[in-house]
């Protein structure tokens, strides 16, 4: 048999492989509050234009808001026949309120329709990303507060490098979140431009007011472009590269994590409610979560380039293809709040080993650059100078397999005698943090300030 939308056109019905292949359904009836939203924004706005009668818009707006109750109550039976969630939202009102639910697609398309439903989905889930990136941020900045005199080995090419604080580390993921949360709200003001009454591309003959919709449902104005709004994923596009940007910096944390809990490193402990035991092997407590966050960032990162991929080549205005972005961003989505989640969770819970950290801190002759340092300050001289000297006691130090700070000032002195006995008040890692005062250092004083910035934005 024909379609009931479009059956006027068509003798037969669809090829079954069609219907399989044509269908949203399966996917795209999570849009369904979305939808509902939308239409009744747009009926009222028909009636209050004249458009369609005051009658018939009650009608539709009740048997919208009835539909939304069967769905929400499980009793809706969704069909495959009627492709997507629009089509099947408006066959149910046609069979609960008659003709009057084929007035409700007047001045409308499915095309602007979709775009409509399928922004404000993502404009929410982009709140909810941003409600769940302040708890992050929060959990760091109280990790952060304990442990900012906390010190650790800092890494480059993960080779121990100078000592920092555990604090100041904490906090550098919380620059990189706090960055996630800018590009998430200006997101949310890009694409706060409501794209119903488009219609198909080209606008409609009919009196409509679009301001009067954008307002109804939240938006700060239309959209300006018809065939831009009906062509446009750039929302979706955009909710991907955040996605992908925010699960990168999630998926190095992951990667610190998995490193820092090895007994080798032991520099943090999981509690049992984030890591998974062995079958076999008694001993283990395997960081499930944290990898399983890192490989989440993988499905991101895919979703972003599927899409990406899918609008490349599509000329304007609307193609089937875009169909094919709901998806991606669901998926997308889906692993960001997990992930999002399941690392809140293990920050908030992880025992932090301070006595393996401070050991590690001081092993690698970390501390290098403070005598470096303390040669140009107070013996004058040249910085490279300094450098040579310094890698010349490091020389000494692994010659006697001792640290730095072991070194006896006669080893000193015979490397530069201008070496006085005060160089040892910055061997020490603890000497070495505080004196890192520069602005953004690692100096539990600076690190406290950055803390109390932090605070007074989250
Ligand atoms: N299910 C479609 C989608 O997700 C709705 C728009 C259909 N428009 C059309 N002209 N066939 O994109």
């Amino acid at each position: 048999s024909s379609n009931q939308m479009w059956g006027g056109r068509f003798a037969s019905g669809p090829a079954a492989i069609m219907e399989e292949i044509n269908a949203s359904i399966g996917f795209d009836k999570k849009l369904y509050a979305q939808d509902i939203r939308g239409s009744i924004a747009h009926a009222t706005m028909l009636a209050h234009q004249g458009i369609i009668s005051a009658d018939d818009k009650d009608k539709i707006v009740h048997g919208l808001n009835t539909i939304l109750l069967e769905i929400e109550a499980g009793q809706f039976v969704f069909s495959r026949k009627l492709e997507d969630i629009h089509m099947n939202v408006e066959a149910r009102l046609a069979e609960m309120i008659g003709p009057a639910a084929g007035r409700l697609h007047t001045a409308r398309s499915r095309n602007d329709q979709v775009a409509l439903d399928f922004r404000m989905w993502v404009k929410e889930e982009l709140q909810k990303v941003e409600v769940a990136l302040t708890s992050l941020i929060a959990a760091f900045l109280d990790r952060a507060e304990e442990h900012a005199d906390t010190v650790m080995p800092g890494f480059t090419h993960l080779q121990t490098a100078q000592p920092v604080t555990f604090g100041h580390h904490c906090m550098a993921y919380v620059e990189m979140f706090g960055r996630d949360r800018q590009r998430v709200r200006h997101a949310i003001e890009h694409m706060d431009e409501s794209p119903i009454g488009a219609a198909a591309l080209a606008g409609t003959g009919f009196a409509i007011d679009r301001h009067m919709t954008a307002k109804a449902l939240g938006f700060r104005e239309p959209t300006r472009n018809s065939i831009d709004t009906v062509s446009d994923r750039d929302f979706a596009l955009e909710f991907l590269s955040i996605a992908s940007i925010c699960a990168t910096h999630l998926s190095r944390l992951a990667e610190e994590i998995v490193i820092w809990s090895t007994p080798q490193f032991g520099f943090v402990r999981l509690s049992d409610a984030f890591s998974t035991g062995s079958s076999i092997m008694p001993q283990k407590k395997n960081p499930d979560a944290a990898e399983l966050v890192r490989a989440k960032t993988g499905r991101i990162n895919g979703s972003l380039i599927a899409l990406l991929t899918v609008m490349k080549g599509l000329p304007l205005a609307y193609s089937k293809d875009m169909q094919e972005d709901k998806e991606q961003v669901f998926d997308a989505a889906e692993s960001l709040e997990l992930a999002i989640a399941a690392m809140t969770g293990m920050i908030r819970d992880l025992t932090v080993r301070a006595d393996r950290m401070k050991a590690a801190a001081g092993s690698g002759y970390s501390t290098a650059t403070d005598l470096a340092d303390w040669l140009v300050r107070e013996a004058g001289l040249p910085f490279r100078e300094a450098h040579h000297v310094t890698g010349r006691a490091v020389a000494l130090a692994e010659q006697k397999g001792c640290d730095l700070a072991e070194l006896s000032l006669e080893d000193l002195q015979s490397i530069n005698p201008a070496i006085t006995a005060g160089i040892f008040d910055v061997l020490t890692v603890e000497a070495s943090v505080a004196s890192r005062k520069s602005y953004g250092g690692t100096a539990p004083s600076e690190v406290k300030k950055q803390i109390a910035w932090w605070r007074a934005r989250n």
